[in-house]
């Protein structure tokens, strides 16, 4: 069965530095160009382009095979693309310059490449190297502290258009050799380019991380270089069992509070619809959102459904954050804010929905329960409580990013972690909620809803 009129196989395999593969020959691009003339030509729908791993022709990459002929291409470079594209793909001509011509040749090729391989690594494992996957995994701050700091240094703002090393650190009051280098690995990361001693802007970096581009997300990503100097205090944490540099929120300053919340808020906007369509709006007339943040939730419910009035609870920092949104959004007449800490005191009353998204994870067990009892007061006889959050499976091994983040709640909070589906579950019926069940949604974090029958 071939449901598509083409299938093809493009090998864009990453090897250990050094050692022959697609990704070194310039595999990337070679896609890029794949994709884009397939889309360019409208022929997405007939011809299905999927990516995989080594084909057995390393050193003669970038490879790819077309199906159902079977014809393997070799050493296919970017402008290559359009002649196959043409040639094979619309008229039924396979380009005969780059294609193996003789499969017996190619079988031992790969044999022999496969047998190579497999002694390389025998020999590898023998010796007692470090696995290569392992040794990436310990060096991958090296990756992402050089982004962070073009971050901190708004480096990607500065490179504009186009500029010289020395440009850049004349803008950004910087050493113009120290400028370069981290330059340099930046485009050997792919978030610059290098002609002729000078750098552009790869289009990710122009788009998400330079000033004037509508998508820049720089003050959001600040918050992940925020947490790069919490996360450095690891080891003293595991060793006090707590954060060893916690800050009461309110006193963190304006640039992590702005950073925080525009990244709460990135993040918030992407879910919300996924969120409002999951809880739905029937019945809602008025929702509290515990510790709203930027409003996103709040403003998402309300944009679904006209009868909803919301409330955004949040400290006084953050507030006039989530009134700018407020306004924005034109709903200033249905979503007011409130000021006030959420860790005490009664939330009111009558409230069809209450929201607690990112929240539990910051408390520790005991406040978790005197927080979900408090806002079980604050519902609607019929009202429902939501809890989205990171859930853990049982052993509390996976997913692998909630086993993550409870971390990154040990190094930023007093007794904060991820927690597992029966402990929201435990904590919501101890509450006093029914029904309670957990809603699966794309994305890391999952709903814990009960009711109050
Ligand atoms: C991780 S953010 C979640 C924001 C929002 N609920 C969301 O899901 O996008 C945590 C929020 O809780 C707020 N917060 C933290 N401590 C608080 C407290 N003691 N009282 C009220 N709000 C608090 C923070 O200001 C922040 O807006
Ligand atoms: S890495 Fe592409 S064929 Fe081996």
């Amino acid at each position: 069965m071939e449901p598509f009129r083409y299938h093809v196989f493009i090998c864009d395999q990453e090897k250990p530095e050094g050692v022959p593969c697609c990704a070194a020959r310039g595999s990337g691009k070679t896609l890029e160009a794949l994709r884009r003339e397939i889309a360019a030509r409208g022929l997405m729908d007939s011809v299905q382009v999927t990516v995989c791993g080594s084909l057995g022709l390393c050193e003669r990459g970038p490879n790819l095979v077309v199906y159902p002929e079977g014809i393997w291409y070799s050493n296919v470079a970017p402008q290559d693309v359009p002649e196959i594209v043409e040639s094979h793909f619309q008229q039924g001509r396979p380009v005969a310059r780059l294609a193996n011509p003789d499969a017996a040749a190619l079988f031992s090729e790969i044999l022999t490449n496969r047998d190579r391989m497999l002694a390389a690594q025998r020999a590898k494992g023998a010796s007692g190297a470090l696995p290569d996957d392992l040794l990436q995994k310990m060096r991958a701050f090296q990756e992402s502290r050089v982004i962070l700091t073009a971050l901190e240094l708004d480096l990607f703002t500065a490179v504009g258009e186009g500029a010289t090393a020395a440009q850049v650190a004349g803008q950004i009051g910087t050493n113009p050799r120290a400028t370069e280098m981290l330059m340099n690995a930046l485009t050997a990361l792919g978030l610059l380019r290098k002609q002729d001693g000078a750098f552009r802007n790869a289009p990710v970096s122009a788009r998400y991380f330079a000033e004037g581009s509508q998508d820049n997300a720089r003050l959001a990503m600040m918050h992940t270089a925020h947490l790069w100097r919490r996360w450095s205090t690891l080891t003293e944490c595991v060793r006090a069992g707590t954060s060893v540099t916690h800050q009461e929120a309110a006193q963190r300053g304006e640039d992590w509070t702005q950073a925080f919340i525009a990244a709460m808020h990135r993040n918030a906007s992407e879910r919300a619809p996924l969120v409002v369509a999951a809880v739905g709006t029937e019945g809602i007339a008025r929702m509290l959102d515990v510790g709203g943040g930027s409003g996103a939730y709040s403003i998402a419910f309300a944009q679904a459904n006209e009868k909803i009035q919301a409330e955004v609870f949040d400290l006084p920092a953050v507030v006039p954050i989530a009134q700018a949104h407020i306004r924005k959004a034109g709903l200033a007449e249905r979503v007011r804010t409130r000021e006030g800490d959420l860790r005490r005191g009664p939330f009111g009353n009558g409230y069809n929905l209450v929201f607690v998204s990112a929240i539990c994870h910051m408390l520790s067990e005991e406040e978790n329960r005197d927080l979900l009892q408090r806002c079980y007061r604050a519902l609607a006889p019929a009202g429902r409580l939501v809890v989205q959050d990171f859930i853990l499976e049982a052993d509390k091994t996976a997913p692998k990013m909630a086993a993550l983040f409870a971390l990154n709640m040990l190094v930023g909070t007093v007794a904060g972690s991820s927690y597992s589906e029966d402990e929201y579950a435990a904590w919501l019926r101890e509450a006093g909620l029914r029904d309670v069940r957990r809603v699966r949604l794309p994305g890391p974090s999952n709903l814990m809803i009960g009711s109050r029958k």
